[in-house]
């Protein structure tokens, strides 16, 4: 099963719903559309309306992160895997660079997944590595360490995907060579088997996908499918992305 994940970010007003509507039409008629599942992470605003307009539909609907608390609390602004969940949302990212950049540490996340879990969300946990760390050749010690101080034997590997998003190539065109991808998504499903002892969960990739380089990913079997930000904004290239794929 391969995964095109499509996070708004803070895009999208109640009218974008016809974005969906297209990608939506386009699965239920391809060929191909048992072998993929689409999920999209519209801003909070949407998640109740998008979460129940896609109900008995095909596209899957997420929250783009969530907060550290189980149900309620007194945090203002804050919204928990609890509320989330009630409002019909079945995943939710997590660790999103820009997210870690205003302050989710390991400790954070580790909750986070914990309670989203609890509360039967499926978690899309992202990790990567910056440009420096990855000039310094330090990209698989950044990557153990996301991986390990966040992710434990006992949480349910089944609920659970992983993004590899390198924050060099988020939103910069950039992406990494298909050689060194292969080499850092094997090395993830490495140590995702010894954290959960069994198989790995899927791993994605994530970072200036489109429909013109999707063919580049696609030698590399391993990788479970992908985190899309800007293009997911576009349902022509969301589609053509899935097609271009499966060419
Ligand atoms: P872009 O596809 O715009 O590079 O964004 C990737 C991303 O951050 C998805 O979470």
């Amino acid at each position: 099963m391969k995964y095109f994940i499509g996070n708004w970010k803070m895009f999208g007003v109640p009218t974008s719903i016809n974005i969906l509507n297209k990608i939506n039409s386009f699965r239920s008629k391809d060929k191909n559309r048992n072998n993929y599942r689409v999920i999209i992470t519209p801003p909070y605003t949407l998640l109740e309306s998008f979460a129940k307009y896609f109900r008995n539909k095909k596209i899957m609907i997420g929250s783009q992160n969530c907060y550290q608390k189980d149900k309620f609390s007194s945090n203002t602004a804050a919204v928990s895997p609890y509320m989330i969940k009630n409002l019909g949302a079945k995943y939710t990212l997590l660790g999103h660079s820009d997210n870690r950049a205003e302050g989710d540490t390991d400790l954070i996340l580790k909750n986070k997944v914990k309670f989203a879990l609890k509360n039967n969300l499926k978690v899309i946990y992202c990790i990567g590595e910056n440009k420096s760390q990855k000039k310094n050749n330090k990209t698989f010690s950044i990557l153990k360490m996301q991986l390990n101080k966040v992710l434990e034997k006992g949480f349910n590997k089944n609920n659970i995907i992983v993004a590899y998003e390198p924050i060099w190539s988020i939103g910069t065109g950039k992406i990494p060579n298909p050689k060194d991808l292969l080499m850092t998504t094997t090395y993830i499903k490495k140590i995702l088997t010894k954290i959960f002892r069994k198989n790995s969960p899927a791993v994605l990739y994530g970072g200036s996908v489109d429909e013109n380089n999707v063919g580049v990913f696609r030698q590399i079997k391993q990788i479970d499918g992908f985190l899309i930000g800007g293009a997911s904004k576009s349902s022509k290239k969301f589609i053509d992305i899935i097609k271009n794929y499966y060419r």
